[in-house]
């Protein structure tokens, strides 16, 4: 595993932007996996800015998101459909039909975890998976627990959770209880992972997920055993 502190949230950025756009770059027709979240945010902009200057092309990509809180339509501003397609897929050139995001507003949630699923087994994972991580150490939606689930499928938000999305809804009662989170399964299938984290919020638990014990309680703690996972930390 690779930490890289970086000083500001700008170089925190650049350095994500450059990794996804080599890879692309490299391998036009990848497959990426997306996160959603405040951390991304800026990577996504230089990703944007890459593409319109025509240092990458997008046309051949298939991406497949993290996660979506229950209960919302892809059309719903919080959800994480209109989140990727608002700071990402509408500004490069990436053929939306090849965008996958779990559908939260499915009639049969365990069907779209179990055909989600399937979907990144029969594409052969992704090549590379954008994580972020929660206070309390989530990757996806991927929640303390006693142990490592796999699967994709519904969780229930944990409160400091609730209370760490709440800024982005009208109230706290908003927040969705639950979400669509791909597994630990399917993140640890990817070939490459980078993980974006910013803020003095995020210190204490970058530095018990990425040099403490690997427990399930943490579950970005497992990233320490993937063959390629590069952090980039700013405190910023
Ligand atoms: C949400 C998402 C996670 C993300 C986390 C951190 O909970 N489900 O995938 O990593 O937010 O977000 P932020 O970067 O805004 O702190």
């Amino acid at each position: 595993m690779n930490l890289i502190k970086v000083k500001s949230y700008d170089e925190l950025s650049t350095k994500a932007a450059s990794i996804i756009c080599a890879q692309v770059v490299s391998k036009p027709d990848s497959i990426l996996g997306l996160a959603t979240g405040s951390s991304p945010v800026g990577t996504y902009k230089k990703i944007v800015e890459k593409c319109a200057a025509g240092e990458v092309d997008f046309s051949r990509v298939r991406s497949v998101n993290l996660d979506e809180y229950v209960g919302l339509d892809g059309s719903h501003e919080q959800s994480y459909r209109y989140f990727m397609d608002t700071h990402l897929f509408d500004h490069i050139n990436i053929d939306k039909k090849n965008t996958r995001v779990p559908c939260g507003i499915a009639e049969d949630l365990a069907k779209e975890c179990a055909d989600y699923d399937a979907y990144i087994k029969s594409i052969g994972g992704t090549d590379l998976q954008v994580l972020g991580i929660g206070v309390d150490g989530h990757i996806g939606f991927n929640e303390p627990d006693d142990h490592f689930t796999l699967a994709t499928r519904v969780a229930d938000l944990d409160e400091s959770t609730i209370d760490a999305n709440a800024r982005f809804f009208a109230s706290r009662d908003e927040v969705p209880k639950q979400a669509i989170t791909m597994g630990i399964g399917a993140i640890m299938s990817a070939k490459k992972i980078v993980l974006v984290a910013n803020g003095k919020a995020k210190k204490e638990i970058i530095e018990k997920a990425f040099t403490g014990t690997i427990t399930p309680q943490i579950t970005a703690s497992i990233l320490q055993v993937h063959p390629d996972c590069t952090v980039i930390y700013s405190e910023e």
